[in-house]
């Protein structure tokens, strides 16, 4: 059940120790479908029913035999497959699809995005970080320019003797020997305040409990404390909002207004205006919130982050990499809600689970299309992983959207049976959250049970994680602790999940639903 023993380990030495401690330390030797199976002591095979399915990325399972042979197919006919800075039709193919779904889903949506390529959910994020950027420093350099306008005419007024300069809140004019003097001091002390706000970095807005990668700048959107806290210093920082509060919303947001110092000459005086700058850099989103235990927008919240972007003016980034792809019967999560982004951004099950890619679509009326040499990648837009996204593209369109569903047919029956679970352990089970095949079940805090290890497992965040143990070791199943707090366990098969499936599992949870209760803690440790 773990690595052979001997020799040096340099990699995963104490993921593995960690993960064989809470009974998680197995190495899976094939993939099919939603089964890993395992090579038992005596060496038989031993199948997995898998709930995790590559973190959301396996729509359409392990090794699906479809895109298996057309892999191998592309591979046979030699299709090139890096060829940077040629003519990459397929890069155009993949983005024609999405623009024709984006079109048929997103609400008054036209369906006109540029597509900018990238290897990883996390490098997606990274380049709507960048381009949004690139649109905050245009209306930056937009005011400035107007700034720098109204200091010449305010100079021409003054120096002609067509304008006086009133007094302010911003400079004492000590000293000040005439009104070109004054004026002078006062558009120094502007610049200099003006200089000061410009050279901050953008403050981004999320939710709270978000996850948006664990890159240099993503790690800033991910709220996990753990993981981004050490990194702060390294990019801009992030404000959380909280999902469940749309009310509060625009209030938070006004907290972060902060103004550009202008001068206007009117009617025959120089005064000072402020003038809107646009501190916030964008507006991340994810429609249904994976890391925050599958908990999907309400439709409330989607109208008012829509609401606060209109009103601040910088995109609303929709980051569909772990909810896009059909997972939740739709193609887009936030179709659901009928929540219009300006980017998009997708991932995971774009590889059909044998490639790594991701795409970043940015609307044509934000588009720079300078960005389009801006950000590159060796790896990008390859030929290979582009030749399997058309393919799951095809699979996921075809028969006027089976797929999607097959997906909300499944995840409504796996549902069902999480409910009816949750309904019989109402003192152990909180709810049961998600969307189609985006699934998660709450636990109750076990942080003052009766029993000691439950207690102690609790309090440490590792409850969650002795439970998928004991599912693994006892049912065969595999799942992941998911949440804030480590209390609730993912499901997020392929589409592929059988009745037989959902009954296993069903069947797992009741057990782990009685441990709890009867708090036999001394059943989870491995
Ligand atoms: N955005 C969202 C919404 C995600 O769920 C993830 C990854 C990322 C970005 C980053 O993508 O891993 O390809 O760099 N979510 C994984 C999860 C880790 O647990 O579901 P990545």
């Amino acid at each position: 059940m773990s690595s052979p023993a001997g020799g040096p380990v340099f990699a995963d030495r104490v993921l593995n120790d960690w993960l064989s401690s809470v009974g998680l330390g197995i190495e899976y030797s094939r993939a099919e479908a939603n089964t890993l199976y395992y090579v038992d002591e005596d060496g038989q095979e031993v199948p997995v029913l898998d709930h995790v399915c590559g973190f959301g990325s396996l729509i359409f399972g392990h090794n699906n035999p479809d895109i298996v042979a057309h892999a191998k197919t592309v591979l046979d006919r030699q299709v090139p497959v890096y060829v940077q800075l040629s003519h990459q039709s397929h890069a155009n193919d993949i983005a024609a699809v999405l623009n024709a779904i984006l079109r048929r889903e997103i609400p008054g949506g036209d369906g006109d995005y540029a597509a900018i390529f990238a290897n990883s959910g996390a490098e997606a994020v990274e380049i709507c970080v960048k381009h949004a950027e690139l649109e905050r420093r245009a209306r930056v350099a937009k005011l400035t320019d107007e700034t720098s306008r109204n200091a010449e005419e305010a100079r021409e007024a003054v120096g002609a003797g067509r304008a006086t300069v009133a007094e302010n809140p911003y400079v004492r004019f000590d000293g000040a020997s005439g009104e070109s003097d004054r004026l002078e001091q006062l558009l120094a002390e502007a610049g200099r305040r003006n200089a000061e706000l410009i050279a901050r970095g953008p403050v981004h807005l999320a939710l709270e409990n978000a996850f948006h990668g664990k890159l240099v700048a993503s790690i800033q959107l991910t709220q996990n404390p753990h993981w981004r806290l050490p990194f702060t210093s390294l990019a801009s920082s992030t404000r959380f909002l909280r999902a469940d509060r749309p009310d509060e919303m625009k209030a938070a947001v006004e907290e972060l207004r902060t103004s550009l110092l202008d001068v206007l000459v009117d009617d025959g005086v120089v005064t000072v205006v402020e003038r809107d700058f646009p501190l916030v850099g964008a507006f991340f989103v994810e429609p249904v919130q994976g890391a925050n235990g599958m908990r999907p927008l309400t439709g409330a919240a989607a109208r008012e982050i829509r609401a606060v972007c209109d009103a601040v003016g910088c995109p609303l980034i929709v980051d569909e990499i772990h909810s896009g792809m059909g997972r939740t019967g739709a193609f887009l999560a936030s179709s659901h809600m009928g929540l219009r982004g300006d980017y998009y951004t997708l991932a995971k099950s774009i590889g059909g689970g044998i490639a790594k890619n991701a795409v970043a679509l940015f609307h044509r009326d934000r588009f720079r299309p300078e960005f389009e040499v801006m950000h590159s990648s060796t790896f990008a837009k390859d030929g290979f992983s582009a030749a399997i996204a058309l393919k799951v593209l095809e699979m996921l369109e075809a028969d006027d959207g089976r797929a999607y569903r097959i997906a909300a047919e499944r995840g409504d029956r796996l549902k069902g049976a999480l409910t009816a679970v949750a309904a019989d352990f109402p003192d152990v089970v909180d709810a049961v959250h998600g969307i189609g095949l985006m699934l998660a079940v709450e636990f109750k805090d076990q942080t003052g049970a009766s029993s000691e290890p439950l207690r102690e497992k609790a309090a440490s965040g590792m409850l969650g994680y002795l439970i998928a143990g004991l599912i693994l070791r006892e049912h065969r199943i595999r799942v992941l602790p998911v949440g804030p707090a480590g209390n609730s366990v993912r499901f997020e098969p392929s589409i592929y999940l059988t009745d037989a499936d959902i009954a296993r599992t069903e069947n797992a949870l009741r057990d782990v639903c009685t441990i709890l209760r009867d708090q036999d803690g001394d059943r989870l440790t491995p």
